[in-house]
């Protein structure tokens, strides 16, 4: 897409200091800066005219590429004729329409949708619902919240508390009181370079039973957990460990919240990790995907007996849930995601995804023998390579492997010593062997 003259696409900005870039090391890349222009189906074109092609669907959210045709349209011609309208007492028909499509895509009877801008927000929704339904159902001791240690729910104060990645945390004080952790689900001595679900770890889940000893279940509301933990460096779960999670919450009346946020269309071969391991969750967090990232947007999904408990009383005037954001079900957000599902079911992008996961397994897994590897894990079209940090250096390993990546032609997602891959779907063998490669070499290079 050719660009205006004096464009702030074809130079660089003055002034890089306004900006205080979210979850980024500012002076180190303001030192010296990746910049990216335009995307294309699987690429990335930086600033100085180099195409990179992105093994990481921009922050895992891109499911069906960049820029793609449809979506586009559906946003440019939802703009021209309503930009926005409220979703609080008034509605407009497309968010009614995605939803509904939603649900039917859902597993089991998570058949209603909350619509949130963000996974941040998906989340503190969902916590917030988990809180309020056990109010509404006279059960009002229920305020405890189970997070998972490792575990990334975004950044909203819930989120954090319920979150188990101490950076960040530890900057914000108390967080939310009565949250409790779950231990992660990682052992690099009986799990490294498993392929898929590791065989060990299912008795992990039996912790929660010990939680429930120790503050009694009559105090607690909800555990929360990312089927496959992809912000700390995609941590797939034992095999058995979340239907053991399932059994312990209906046991003691809990509710299980699925956050998928990354795991949720088609990154798992299926609509969502619920498809995938056969448990269904009693809220399920959604983002990234639902919209490929065109329009920020988020869902959460609610089983019935929840939203149901909501819509009782004498009074059809009283508001049953007051919660919202001005722009949940946002007509852009909601017009992309029509669009997206549209893309998804008509290049049947999800089953693809399915294929292909033998070749990205086989892929992930070339790089084992590498020098300073030390793990390789795969699940979906998911996968991370873990590093021996440098002596005294910890995470320069993996920023240097990522940066020559970058240099040369192929985006990954670094967080220390581990780096993550999670390209758009419509990713090709050939594309996937490029990844690899090119992480082969860079590899090497910092041995
Ligand atoms: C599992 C999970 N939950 C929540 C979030 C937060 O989403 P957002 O950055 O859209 O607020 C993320 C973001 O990566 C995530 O991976």
């Amino acid at each position: 897409m050719a660009s205006a003259p004096d464009s702030v696409y074809d130079r660089m900005p003055n002034d890089l200091s306004a900006f205080w870039m979210p979850f980024t090391a500012n002076r180190q890349f303001k030192a010296s800066p990746r910049l990216l222009v335009e995307a294309k189906d699987m690429h990335y074109t930086t600033q100085d005219g180099r195409k990179v092609l992105d093994g990481t669907a921009g922050l895992w959210c891109v499911n069906a590429g960049h820029c793609r045709e449809p979506i586009v349209r559906a946003v440019q011609e939802q703009v021209a004729r309503m930009e926005y309208a409220p979703s609080f007492q008034m509605g407009h028909p497309a968010p009614f329409e995605l939803a509904a499509r939603l649900a039917r895509i859902a597993p089991g009877d998570l058949d209603h949708v909350f619509f949130t801008n963000s996974g941040s927000e998906s989340v503190d929704t969902a916590l917030k619902i988990a809180l309020a339904y056990h109010r509404m159902k006279g059960d009002g001791q229920r305020t405890r919240l189970i997070g998972r240690s490792r575990g990334y729910h975004g950044v909203g104060f819930g989120g954090i508390s319920v979150g188990g990645m101490s950076p960040n945390r530890k900057l914000y004080g108390g967080l939310l009181g009565g949250v409790d952790h779950l231990p992660h689900t990682y052992n690099i001595d009986k799990m490294a370079f498993s392929r898929g679900q590791p065989e060990w770890g299912a008795h992990l889940a039996d912790e929660l039973e010990e939680i429930v000893a120790l503050h009694d279940a009559s105090t607690i509301a909800a555990v929360i957990v990312e089927p496959v933990a992809g912000s700390a460096g995609v941590l797939v779960p034992p095999k058995g460990y979340l239907e053991r999670l399932r059994a312990i919450c209906d046991k003691h009346g809990l509710l299980l919240i699925f956050d998928e946020v990354i795991t949720g269309f088609g990154r798992l071969g299926r609509p969502f990790a619920g498809d995938r391991f056969g448990v269904v969750p009693d809220l399920m967090t959604t983002a990234k995907g639902l919209s490929n990232a065109t329009v920020p947007m988020g869902a959460v999904f609610c089983r019935k007996f929840i939203h149901d408990a909501f819509m009782q009383g004498d009074n059809p005037y009283a508001v049953e849930l007051t919660h919202g954001y001005t722009y949940s079900a946002h007509p852009l957000a909601a017009a992309a995601g029509l669009a997206t599902l549209d893309v998804y079911q008509s290049e049947g992008l999800f089953e693809r995804a399915a294929e292909l996961e033998s070749y990205w397994q086989d892929a992930m897994h070339s790089m084992a023998d590498l020098g300073p590897v030390v793990d390789v894990r795969d699940f979906g079209i998911m996968g991370a390579v873990q590093f021996e940090p440098r002596k005294d250096a910890p995470g320069t390993r993996g920023y240097d492997i990522f940066t020559k990546c970058y240099d040369k032609g192929v985006l990954v997602r670094y967080t220390a010593d581990i780096l993550a891959m999670s390209p758009p779907l419509i990713v090709s063998k050939g594309q996937i062997d490029q990844i690899v490669d090119t992480l082969t070499e860079s590899i090497k290079e910092a041995a």
